[in-house]
């Protein structure tokens, strides 16, 4: 091969050498941020950096161990807790739960429900939230939850009335729970047209039973559904 040629050859490979390593860089460089703490079930469109957020929780864990403390002692957390409890201990009568229910709890808030589904015997408690609150609850968008489909055997919300787009809501309540899981939902207290209506957001799951339920102090309709094969 001509000298020429054969340099003008090595001067390309080396160029590609460097292209490929910038490449590699920038990809590091620009990863996205991690959406949570949460590992297993993520999405793969959601790829955490395992250290970062989870790493800061880890360093400011006396501090939350602390804050936690305090609030976990509040008589107003302690109730809240427990009017969970005793509608979640309807649930375990009714055999949709059990303690090794996979459990998702949308719009977490602090983790009340999440606490009382461990008090209850859970093993496995996921609970989200705009806003984390560690160790109970980890942050995720209840429109675009960072989790595979059906790996949840009941997804629970008491916030579905708060939600900003109540359909997309409960569409990845109904995407993330197995087909024969339970999607429960607790909504202002309402009359059989009022169940209709909110029965009218799901399309995956079909009406189990309602029930009017009393958590924190208001009076509540609790909808059972049922999660089913999508119709087409
Ligand atoms: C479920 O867990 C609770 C609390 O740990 C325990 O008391 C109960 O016996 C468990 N139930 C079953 C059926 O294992
Ligand atoms: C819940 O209460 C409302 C009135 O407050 C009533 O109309 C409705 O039938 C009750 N629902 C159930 C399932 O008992």
């Amino acid at each position: 091969m001509e000298k020429h040629i054969q340099t003008f050859l090595n001067k390309i490979s080396y160029l590609a050498i460097t292209i490929a390593t910038l490449t590699l860089i920038l990809v590091f460089l620009f990863q996205p941020p991690p959406e949570t703490c949460i590992n297993p079930k993520l999405n793969p469109n959601h790829k955490p950096h395992p250290k970062s957020s989870c790493d800061a929780a880890h360093r400011h864990l006396t501090t939350i161990h602390n804050k936690n403390h305090r609030l976990w002692s509040t008589n107003t957390w302690r109730k809240s807790v427990d009017s969970f409890s005793a509608i979640f201990r309807d649930l375990q009568t009714l055999k949709h739960i059990s303690n090794l229910t996979h459990a998702l709890i949308l719009s977490a808030g602090g983790g009340q429900a999440v606490m009382s589904l461990k008090e209850i015997g859970l093993h496995d408690v996921t609970g989200v939230e705009l806003v984390d609150s560690p160790p109970l609850v980890s942050r995720a968008d209840p429109h675009n939850l960072p989790f595979f489909d059906r790996v949840f055997d009941l997804g629970f919300s008491a916030n579905l009335d708060q939600a900003l787009f109540p359909s997309r809501y409960v569409r990845e309540l109904e995407r993330t729970v197995r087909v024969g899981g339970v999607v429960v939902v607790c909504v202002e207290v309402c009359e059989n047209g009022g169940v209709m209506e909110v029965l009218k957001l799901f399309r995956r799951s079909e009406f189990s039973q309602a029930r009017n339920v009393t958590l924190m102090g208001s009076k509540m309709t609790m909808i059972i559904t049922r999660r089913i094969e999508s119709i087409s």
